[in-house]
């Protein structure tokens, strides 16, 4: 498979410098800062750790070991004013009660599988059905719901936190022992840079994302329904009703999922059904980085580019989102409060062999890579 070679070739650059011997590394100063704090307890009595990572220019992004999850982001806008830019709690109450994947690592499968059911080399799987009858983010403790061993990364011009964690053979009904690693890096070019890694023990399928939701114009300030977005494809994956891709790649050509020109998600909204919760087929995408999409919105000047290896980019306008969860600050999150791009192989690939493949196999390795590169324009220029 062409992009697991490229993908490998682009990732292995990266993860030399992280392993780069000792005596360097103190040599080396990081110019991002890393600190390191509690963030509660789990009911068992397991701490969580919060790391922070702040970057030359005050870029700030705060993961948990708890789900692998982005926390927060801090931002500046066009003048310089910064503000949280990602949906979530202010302490881990929230995200063990109420969140529906604000910041989350999803793992073992992103997206959904179809009645929580794929036959691999002859044998068939149950997973938990935990989105009507489909197995939706993993099932019903995924990846985002355990625990990652977590140690600070420090680089050049780069600093963050690597997450390790053991998905065990049988874990939510997949094969295989599976272990992943996740990197979350912030540089000083105002990127966030995650890498994802796994290896198995036996044949199984693995899709890894991020899903933070996002508002340009600050967490918790309205809805984003006048944040211009750009998605660099021409076909999606239309699907059933249970959001379940029905095995077609279709042009986006005339319809108001086209994003390949900048479109207000607002703008024709209302002409699709529940909102956009729609798998984009990258144009050019899976094995090199590509930029995915591009949102801009016009108040504060922000500016978010997804670069990613994926062939794939799930849009999610918030629909979901219904004021029944009181975020960070008190903040009440309203639909379409916020957005998620969601770099990933298709939805339900392990029943679509005409999709590209996510089954890996012992001796290979998943490689993965996402970008979120942040910046700020001045709306009137
Ligand atoms: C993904 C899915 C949505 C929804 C959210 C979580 O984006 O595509 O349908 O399940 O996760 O609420």
């Amino acid at each position: 498979m062409a992009w697991v070679l490229l993908c490998t070739l682009f990732v292995t650059g990266s993860c030399k410098e992280e392993t780069a011997p000792e005596e360097e590394q103190m040599e080396t100063k990081a110019l991002v800062d890393i600190q390191k704090q509690g963030f509660g307890q789990l009911p068992d009595g397991k701490n969580v750790d919060l790391y922070v990572l702040t970057n030359a220019s005050g870029v700030k992004a705060s993961v948990m070991t708890y789900g692998a999850t982005l926390v927060s982001l801090e931002a500046p806008d066009w003048e310089g004013r910064f503000a949280d830019i990602t949906l979530g709690f202010d302490s881990l109450e929230g995200y063990l009660s109420d969140s529906p994947y604000f910041g989350s690592t999803i793992g073992r499968y992103a997206n959904r599988i179809a009645e929580g059911k794929f036959t691999l080399d002859g044998i068939e799987y149950t997973l938990a059905q935990n989105n009507g009858e489909n197995h939706l983010h993993g099932g019903t403790k995924g990846f985002d719901k355990v625990m990652w061993s977590a140690e600070p990364v420090k680089m050049e011009e780069a600093g963050g936190v690597k997450f390790v964690y053991l998905s065990k053979d049988g874990e939510e009904g997949y094969p295989g022992n599976l272990t992943c690693t996740v990197t979350y890096l912030l540089t000083d070019s105002d990127e966030l840079r995650i890498t994802y890694e796994a290896e198995t023990d036996k044949p199984t399928p693995v899709n890894l994302t991020h899903h933070s939701y996002f508002n340009l114009e600050g967490q918790g300030s309205g809805d984003i329904l006048d944040h211009e977005l750009m998605i660099d494809a021409n076909e999606y994956t239309p699907m059933d009703e249970g959001l379940i891709p029905t095995g077609e790649i279709r042009s986006l050509e005339d319809t108001p999922m086209d994003f390949t020109t900048p479109h207000a998600i607002g703008e024709r909204i209302d002409q699709v059904e529940g909102g956009y919760d729609h798998n984009f087929v990258l144009r050019g995408g899976g094995g090199t980085l590509i930029l995915a999409a591009r949102v801009h919105e016009p108040d504060s000047g922000r500016v978010m580019e997804v670069h990613t290896t994926e062939p794939g980019i799930q849009f999610y306008s918030g629909n979901f989102l219904d004021g029944s969860i009181t975020g960070k600050s008190g903040k009440v999150y309203h639909k379409h409060y916020g957005f998620c791009l969601e770099p990933q192989h298709f939805p339900d690939s392990p029943n679509n062999p005409n999709f590209p493949s996510t089954i890996l196999r012992p001796g290979d390795r998943y490689m993965s890579l996402t970008v979120f590169k942040f910046s700020a324009q001045n709306p009137r220029s």
